[in-house]
């Protein structure tokens, strides 16, 4: 892997002809570092040309974002519609026991696999399909 400065300058370039570029940057950083810490805000302010308080406001105001990395694995799962209607709500509870204090559940909406939901992450790792035990499996072995 490249260092700090030289990813997050490939993350940037990555993004930087979109429109709102900054969420994107912001999202590909967390996932690649597990934090936007204030060297990163520092990087990507200047890769924008904002103010690093620009890119601080952003990062604080969206629970996404955190300024130091969280040493827990981390196993996503998709609430969003259709990982709704095909059952994720119903096993948040199980899940959340199973994660206890060890794992860190994020959520996020959608990953891609709207049909075949409900859907988790763990890094590049995709589980879809998932019922209360596979689920389980997913957090236990992340
Ligand atoms: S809604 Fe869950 S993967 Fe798209």
């Amino acid at each position: 892997m490249s260092d700090k400065p030289t990813a997050i300058g490939e993350i940037i370039a990555a993004h930087a002809a979109k429109e709102g570029p900054m969420l994107p940057i912001l999202h590909d950083v967390q996932g690649l570092f597990g934090c936007v810490d204030g060297e990163a805000e520092a990087i990507i302010a200047a890769g924008l040309n904002l103010s690093r308080a620009d890119v601080h406001g952003v990062v604080s105001f969206y629970h996404d974002f955190t300024h130091q990395a969280d040493p827990r694995p981390v196993v996503q799962i998709c609430r969003a519609e259709s990982c709704k209607a095909r059952g994720v709500e119903g096993l948040m509870q199980a899940a959340t026991a199973a994660a206890g204090d060890r794992v860190k559940l994020h959520t996020v909406y959608c990953l891609g696999l709207c049909s075949s939901g409900p859907n988790a992450r763990v890094g590049d790792n995709l589980f879809a399909r998932l019922d209360a035990a596979g689920l389980a499996q997913v957090i236990e072995n992340a």
